[in-house]
């Protein structure tokens, strides 16, 4: 999606800024995992396949992605030194553009149960309920991954569905008036800047 692409969300603990060029090979190396490869049901790719996916991730009008950074490391150091997850929102209904299927993965097993998933997490839907117009978030977790189950039920998901075949989760948070301003004030801190003014512009321009 083109309209983050200038866009950073800068929180307490994790700022998120546009998922660029520059942080493929990290996201590459930490998807050699195979522990994430199974908590994230993704499949090893290549690393031109995952340039091609951060491309796709970019221009595709139905996907929105930001990559996670730690607040405290960022400034003055490159994104790639304090990179630490992403988070993502699918809009997977055509004929629905007001629901977002959310992802979140905290990669760096050192950052894990700092609150650094809760924060990314809240700015995305936050970002999603003011910029992309999202009133419904689903998130589908594998049966056995009670961390993410426990955190976006925190979030005040509910669990909807369970796929026996896929042995996975669906949990669903509708935002009505009230969760919409639950959110607002979870996220009143956040800053919002743009990634040009604090990286050099062509950097920014060849992603
Ligand atoms: C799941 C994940 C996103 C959670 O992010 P995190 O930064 O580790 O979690 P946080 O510290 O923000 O904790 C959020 C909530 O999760 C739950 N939680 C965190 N760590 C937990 C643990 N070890 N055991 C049980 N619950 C836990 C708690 O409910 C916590 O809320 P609380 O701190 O208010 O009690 C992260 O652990 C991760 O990415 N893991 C690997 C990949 C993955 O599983 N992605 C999700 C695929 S759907």
């Amino acid at each position: 999606m083109k309209i983050n692409q200038n866009t950073v969300l800068q929180g307490k603990k994790v700022t998120l800024v546009p998922y660029t060029a520059a942080h493929v090979p990290r996201y590459h190396e930490w998807m050699q995992s195979e522990e994430l490869q199974r908590l994230t049901a993704s499949e090893p790719l290549s690393l031109e396949q995952e340039y091609e996916m951060q491309r796709s991730w970019r221009d595709d009008t139905d996907k929105c992605t930001f990559i996670v950074l730690d607040t405290a490391q960022w400034s003055g150091q490159e994104d790639e030194e304090c990179m630490v997850g992403d988070v993502n929102l699918f809009l997977t209904d055509t004929e629905d553009p007001t629901l977002g299927e959310i992802e979140i993965m905290i990669a760096e097993p050192s950052y894990r149960g700092r609150g650094f998933g809760k924060e990314a997490t809240l700015l995305m839907m936050s970002y999603g309920v003011r910029n992309l117009g999202i009133t419904k978030f689903e998130a589908k977790i594998g049966q056995e991954n009670e961390v993410s189950i426990c955190m976006f039920k925190k979030l005040h998901f509910q669990e909807v569905a369970v796929n026996s075949v896929f042995q996975e989760v669906t949990l669903r948070l509708d935002v009505n008036d009230q969760e919409r301003r639950w959110l607002l004030e979870q996220t009143n801190h956040v800053e919002e800047k743009s990634y040009t003014d604090l990286k050099q512009p062509a950097e920014v321009l060849e992603t």
